[in-house]
C-alpha cells in the first residue's frame, strides 16, 4: 500500500478502553468505565466516515506483556474497531505518577480541591518519565501524515515532547477535566506549571468541554508563559495554536434505542416489579469525591425529612462504581458514603420499605440503560465535573419523553442542558426542593423539557465531537501552512 496515502488517526490516552483478565489460563476482556474511555469507544464503534484507512489507540496496560501476546495473537478473537498498541511501563514508576502526580495533585487540583493537593517533586518526575515513555514509543511509531490526539491531564508534557522531535507532526489535545481559574492553577510549583503549559502548547489544537475553561486556559498562557492570544489563538515561536471549545457528546442512539433490546427489557421489568408504583431517584457515579455523594444523600435526607408525606413513595438508587481504589482519600469517601446510607436507611426505613437502595460495583450495559429508563429523576450532582456524559445519557434514554434531570450547576453538561433543574451541590436545601419539583412536575413539563434536550444532544453526539474537532485541527494546519509561505 502506499504509505502515504495510508491515513492514520493516533489516539494516546492513559488509559486503554479495556482490562485483560485472566483466570484459569483464560483471558477475558473487561472493559475501563470512565467518561473518556466510553466516548472515545463509541466514536469508533460508530465511526463510518472511512476518513482513517486506520485507528490506533495507544495507552498503558494495566496487564502483563505476556497475557497481552497470547490475547493479541489469538486467531479466534473478535476484532476491535481499532488496532491497541500497549505501553508497558514499570509498575513503581507508573504508581507514582498515576497514584502520585495524576491523581493526588492535578486531579485535585483540577477539581478545586486544594486542600487535597499533594505537592511532591518525585512524583512530578515520575509524570515527566511516563510522559516521556509515550514520547518514545509515539516517536518510533509515527509515519508522516498521521494525526495524533493526545486526550488528558495525565498527558500534558506529551505534546511539546513530541513536537521537538518531530515539528511538523499534527497534533491535537483534548482535555476531559476542568482547566481551572488562574488563581487554583498558579498553587503549583513554578517549574511544573511551566512545564504543563509548554508541555501544551506543543500541540497544533487544544480543545476544552466549556467557554470558562478556555478562558481559564488562554489566561494562564499569558500569566505563565507571556504569551498573548488574538481570539482563541496564540503564537509559539511564530507556529499558531488554537484552544477552542467542543462540549463532548455521547451515542445517542445507543442510549436512545436501548430500549429495544431484550436484556434491557428484561432488566426493566425486574426494576419495575420490584419499586411498583414508587417514584425511582438514580445516580451513577465512579467513586471519587468530586461526585458530590455525600452532598447528594444529605440532600435526599433533608428532602424525607421535610416532606413525610413521600416516605414509602419514593426510592434512591444510588450506584458507586468502584475507582482508584489505592488511593486514601477514595476509601476514605467510601467508607463515609457507606455510614451515611446505613444512617439514614436506618432512620426511615419501614418493614416494607428502604429508601436508599446502595450498590457499590460496576453495571452492565443493559442494567444501567433499564436504571435510566425506570427513573422518574436522575439526580446527578458533582461538586465539580469536566463535563459529566451520565446526564447526557439519562436524557437520551427517556424514550418516552417523560423524566425529570436534577443536575449541578457546576458540571460542565450545565452549560449545554439549561432545562434540567440546576442545582448548587453542597446546598442540601436547594436539592430537598428540587426533588419536590421534579416528583410533582407534570407530564406536560417534564416532556417539553426533554424534547428540547433530547434535540440537542442529538445535534451533537460524540461522532460530530470528533469530526469537528479533527476538521478544525486541519483548519490549524492549513493556516500554518499558509502562514509559512507568507
Ligand atoms: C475521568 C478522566 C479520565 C479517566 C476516567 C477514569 O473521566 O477524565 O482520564 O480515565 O476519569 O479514571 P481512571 O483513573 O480510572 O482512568
Amino acid at each position: 500500500m502506499d504509505e502515504k496515502k495510508n491515513r492514520r488517526l493516533v489516539l494516546v490516552s492513559n488509559r486503554l478502553p479495556f482490562q485483560l483478565l485472566e483466570k484459569n489460563k483464560r483471558i477475558t476482556l473487561k472493559e475501563s468505565d470512565g467518561g473518556l474511555v466510553s466516548a472515545l469507544k463509541s466514536y469508533f464503534a460508530r465511526d463510518t466516515s472511512h476518513t482513517f484507512d486506520e485507528k490506533w489507540w495507544i495507552g498503558s496496560a494495566d496487564f502483563p506483556e505476556k497475557r497481552w501476546e497470547s490475547f493479541n495473537n489469538d486467531k479466534r478473537r473478535r476484532p476491535q474497531d481499532f488496532e491497541v498498541a500497549p505501553l508497558f511501563l514499570d509498575t513503581k514508576l507508573y504508581n507514582r505518577y498515576y497514584n502520585g502526580f495524576c491523581n493526588a495533585t492535578l486531579w485535585p487540583l483540577f477539581h478545586y480541591f486544594p486542600s487535597f493537593v499533594e505537592f511532591d517533586d518525585d512524583t512530578f518526575r515520575a509524570y515527566e518519565e511516563v510522559n516521556q515513555h509515550f514520547a518514545d514509543k509515539l516517536i518510533a511509531f509515527l509515519k508522516p501524515g498521521d494525526v495524533l490526539w493526545i486526550h488528558d491531564y495525565q498527558l500534558m508534557l506529551l505534546p511539546c515532547m513530541i513536537r521537538k522531535m518531530q515539528p511538523e507532526v499534527t497534533i491535537g489535545f483534548f482535555l476531559h477535566i476542568p482547566f481551572p481559574n488562574f488563581e487554583i492553577f498558579r498553587l503549583m510549583h513554578r517549574s511544573w506549571k511551566e512545564k504543563i503549559i509548554h508541555g501544551l502548547l506543543g500541540a497544533d489544537l487544544l480543545g476544552f468541554h466549556t467557554q470558562e475553561y478556555v478562558q481559564h486556559f488562554l489566561k494562564t498562557v499569558r500569566m505563565v508563559a507571556g504569551l498573548d492570544h488574538y481570539y482563541r489563538a496564540i503564537y509559539v515561536d511564530d507556529r499558531i495554536v488554537k484552544a477552542d471549545l467542543f462540549p463532548l457528546g455521547i451515542d445517542y442512539e445507543k442510549f436512545h434505542n436501548a430500549s429495544e433490546q431484550l436484556p434491557v427489557v428484561q432488566q426493566k421489568e425486574v426494576i419495575l416489579k420490584n419499586f411498583g408504583e414508587r417514584k425511582i431517584i438514580f445516580s451513577v457515579d465512579r467513586l471519587d469525591y468530586t461526585k458530590g455523594v455525600t452532598h447528594r444523600l444529605a440532600g435526599f435526607e433533608r428532602f424525607l425529612e421535610q416532606h413525610p408525606t413521600w416516605r414509602e413513595k419514593v426510592v434512591f438508587i444510588m450506584v458507586v462504581v468502584p475507582s482508584r481504589q489505592i488511593i486514601s482519600k477514595y476509601n476514605q469517601r467510601r467508607k463515609l458514603i457507606e455510614e451515611q446510607v446505613g444512617r439514614i436507611n436506618g432512620k426511615y426505613s419501614t418493614l416494607t420499605w428502604q429508601p436508599i437502595i446502595y450498590r457499590y460495583s460496576h453495571l452492565s450495559f443493559a442494567e444501567l440503560s433499564a436504571l435510566y429508563q425506570s427513573a422518574d429523576i436522575g439526580l446527578i450532582t458533582p461538586l465539580r465535573d469536566g463535563m459529566n456524559l451520565v446526564a447526557k445519557e439519562y436524557v437520551a434514554s427517556q424514550r418516552d419523553g417523560r423524566g425529570t434531570l436534577i443536575l449541578s450547576e457546576l458540571a460542565g453538561a450545565a452549560s449545554e442542558l439549561g432545562e434540567a433543574i440546576l442545582v448548587n451541590p453542597v446546598d442540601k436545601e436547594e436539592m430537598a426542593q428540587a426533588i419536590f419539583t421534579a416528583l410533582t412536575q407534570p407530564e406536560e413539563t417534564q416532556k417539553q423539557n426533554m424534547a428540547i434536550l433530547q434535540q440537542r444532544l442529538q445535534e451533537y453526539t460524540v461522532i460530530h465531537w470528533v469530526n469537528d474537532f479533527l476538521k478544525q485541527l486541519q483548519d490549524v494546519k492549513e493556516l500554518q501552512k499558509m502562514q509559512e509561505t507568507k
